[in-house]
This record gives structure tokens, sequence and C-alpha cells, in this order.
């Protein structure tokens, strides 16, 4: 079996492999190739892949499985074997005709952000492992932008007050904002729609604020369900008088399928003193915070509000370490280990769920155009499948 890894473009800093996964990709029976320099951004040196077994050079055309970062365009997906595996972060909402353009090139490409979050794929779970490390460096950028210690200082000259940080959404990437800026002395305090967050957010030492007049707005698997207009107004009413007082504030809501909540208007970035910073990481599905810029930190009359975007892209060393282990992890239930080749198992739950594309197809139920009546005589036009959503 061979494998092959680009070089990732458009900026992109990590790298699907690291040389721990080609050393256990060799055990498993694959001629891995790393293309020249697809580590470098990740401090990953072609002859740290060679040492652990890898060839540099190109094998585009002849691989049976590609690992990439970002979904391949259509020109590099129309350069690789007909049958190849493409696992990425495919980010096919939005983007329908690069996934029509993997169909038409043949190839089976997996969108690992939809893997089941079940015990059995946590592993494997990417949106998980680079939530952690953006939740980390929102606070470290914050603390970057901040014009004061986070910890509190006492010092023979006097004492420093700790800063006080509000962390919006309490999921993967808030609890580890949390956590990292308890880490540094903080005062944290967090919110979050779901009532099971509040015992979580306690376990690391910060306060949990919650409206009474919202009991838990859980949803579907575990993630948040969008507020009523009422539930909407108790919280930002809760936000407001909180917002005020905060040094710091992250915020990382986010809704399966829906744009992000606004959380945090222009009055409330205005009742901040100058100086406070906000960090919004959920900036790339249309924020949570009025006046944030994707890619650009905006100052609106001295409070900071740092937009960037792919967070984890700015740990790249340690994104690129994760990711490879998240997709190396799933391409293993992909193989017979006896026989040493991919078996592709198409009723497999965690195959169901990510692939995208196969045999010429798209497939996934979320992108499949709807199948045209069998008779003439039902002529009626079929209703295409409703697209949207995150699986
Ligand atoms: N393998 C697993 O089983 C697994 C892995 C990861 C996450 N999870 C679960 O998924 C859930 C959330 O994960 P995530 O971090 O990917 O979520 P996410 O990225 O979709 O959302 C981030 C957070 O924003 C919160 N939020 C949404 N609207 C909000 C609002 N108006 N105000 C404040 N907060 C709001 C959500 O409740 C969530 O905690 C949790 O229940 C977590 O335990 C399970």
């Amino acid at each position: 079996m061979k494998l092959f890894v680009p070089k990732e473009g458009g900026g992109e800093t990590r790298v699907a492999l690291s040389p721990d996964m080609v050393k256990k990709l060799g055990t498993l029976g694959f001629e891995v190739t790393v293309e020249k320099g697809a580590g470098a951004a990740s401090r990953i040196t072609d002859s740290a892949f060679e040492a652990a077994g890898a060839k540099v050079g190109s094998a585009a055309g002849t691989a049976d499985v590609i690992l990439k970062v970002r979904r391949p365009s259509p020109a590099e997906a129309a350069k690789y074997k007909k049958g190849a595996l493409v696992l990425a972060s495919m980010d096919p909402y939005g983007n329908e005709k690069d996934v029509e353009a993997m169909a038409k090139a043949g190839i089976s490409a997996f969108a690992m952000e939809f893997m089941p979050r079940i015990t059995r794929a946590q592993s494997m779970d990417v949106l998980s492992s680079q939530a952690n490390l953006a939740g980390y460096q929102a606070v470290i950028e914050a603390a970057a932008h901040f014009d004061r210690a986070l910890p509190m200082m006492m010092t023979a000259a006097g004492t420093v007050p700790a800063a006080k940080v509000f962390v919006m959404g309490a999921g993967v990437a808030g609890l580890q904002a949390i956590a990292t800026a308890r880490r540094l002395g903080a005062v944290v305090t967090a919110t979050d729609v779901r009532a099971a967050a509040g015992e979580q957010v306690a376990s690391l030492g910060a306060k949990f604020i919650m409206t009474d007049a919202l009991k838990d707005a859980s949803g579907e698997g575990g993630y948040a369900r969008e507020l009523t207009d009422d539930e909407k107004k108790a919280q930002a009413d809760l936000v407001a008088g909180h917002i005020a007082k905060q040094d710091i504030v992250i915020t990382t809501a986010l809704i399966p399928g829906r744009p992000a909540p606004k959380l945090v208007t222009k009055e409330m970035v205005a009742s901040m003193a100058p100086g406070s910073v906000i960090v919004d990481l959920a900036v790339e599905r249309g924020g949570n915070v009025e006046g944030a810029k994707a890619g650009a930190v905006a100052d609106i009359s001295g409070v900071r509000i740092i937009g960037f975007e792919n967070m984890a892209g700015r740990i790249p060393a340690s994104a690129s370490l994760l990711y490879a282990k998240n997709l190396v992890t799933f391409l293993e239930t992909m193989i017979d280990k006896e026989k040493k080749e991919l078996s592709l198992d198409l009723e497999d739950e965690l195959v169901k769920a990510t692939l995208l594309t196969h045999d010429g197809a798209v497939v996934h139920p979320n992108f499949a155009k709807a199948k045209a009546p069998a008779k003439p005589a039902a002529a009626k036009k079929a209703e295409p499948k409703k697209e949207g959503g995150d699986a």
C-alpha cells in the first residue's frame, strides 16, 4: 500500500503526518512518501520524515491513500489515482462544487470533521484535538495582546491584581481556555447554555454563570440547541452586566448547522475598559462578537478584538502531531492487518458518517442529489435533498 502526504497550500501551517505516524504506518504495511517541505511550517524536517522511514518526493498519482489537512482542490483531486482514499478536513458546506470534483476524480473522500463523537472514535476526533489547542492558543493570544499581567503579583513595589477572564461557551475549546487562563493565574468565569457544562467549569476552578430563565439548552448529541428569543434576551441581560467588569473575553459558542450565535453586541464591547481583549474563536462561522474581523485584530475604542482564523494552525507543531494521530487511527480501521491491504467496509458507522464521495459519485446523504424519478410518467421535478447542518 502506498501513502502520500502533500505539502498544504493556502497558508496552512499544519501537516497531516508526523515522524511517529510514519513509523506506525510502516508497521501497518505502508510505503510512505512525503512531499518536500511538507512539514516545514510545523518544524518537521524532510530528514526527520526520512529517518522515520518515509521517502521525500511525490506519489500523488500512485498513492492508494492520501492524508491532508485541507480539502484537495479540483486540480489536485484530478491528479490522484482513481479509487484512492483521501482523508482531510473537507469543509464541504458551501463547497459542493469541489465535492463533485472529488467524485468526478473517482476518489473516496472522507470528511474527518464528520467523525461521530462516540467512544470508539474519540482518538479520531479532529474537531476535539484541534479545538483543544485552539482554546489554549486563544488565551495565549489574549495574554500577548493584553497590556497587563494575568496573575496577581504581590511585589515590593506594589500589587498587580489578577486579570478577570470570561469564557463564553464551555465545550472542548472553552474548557481548555478556562484551564489555561486558570494556570496563568486569572480569575475565571464561564457561561454555556448546556447545564452539564456547569460541573465541568467548576471542576476547573472557575465560576459558572447561567441565567435562571434558561434551565438547559442541550440539543441533539450533547450539542447546544438554538435559544428562543426570550432565552436570548435573558442571556444577553446576564452577559451585559458581567462583561463590563471583565479584562479578557473568549467566545467559543457554536450550534451545529447554524451560524454562530451573536453573544457580544457592540454596546457590550463599548462597556469594557480600554485595554481589554476579546478573542472570537467562532469567527470562521460568522462570529460571536459584533465588530470581529476574520483574520485580523480590530480595535474598537481601545478594546482589541482578535479574530484569527485557524487558531490551531498558530500552534502547528502540536496541532500536526495530534491531527496526524487522528487520521492514522481512523485509517487503521480500514486495513486488513493480516493481508496488509485496504479493506473498506461501507457499512461501518464511521465510514458511513464521513465518506463524501465514492466510486465516482457523491454518496454522503447531506450532499448526494435526490435520484430522478424512475418513470417518465412521474415526471415531476425531484426535490433536491435539503443541504446544510453539520453531521
Ligand atoms: N467524543 C465525544 O464523546 C465528545 C467529543 C467532543 C465533545 N463532546 C461533547 O460535545 C459537546 C460540545 O462540544 P464542542 O466543544 O465541540 O461544541 P461546539 O464547538 O459545537 O460549541 C462550543 C460550545 O458553545 C456552547 N454554546 C452554544 N450556544 C451558546 C450560547 N448561546 N451561549 C453560550 N454557549 C453556547 C455549546 O453548548 C458548546 O459547549 C459537549 O457535550 C462535549 O462533551 C463529546
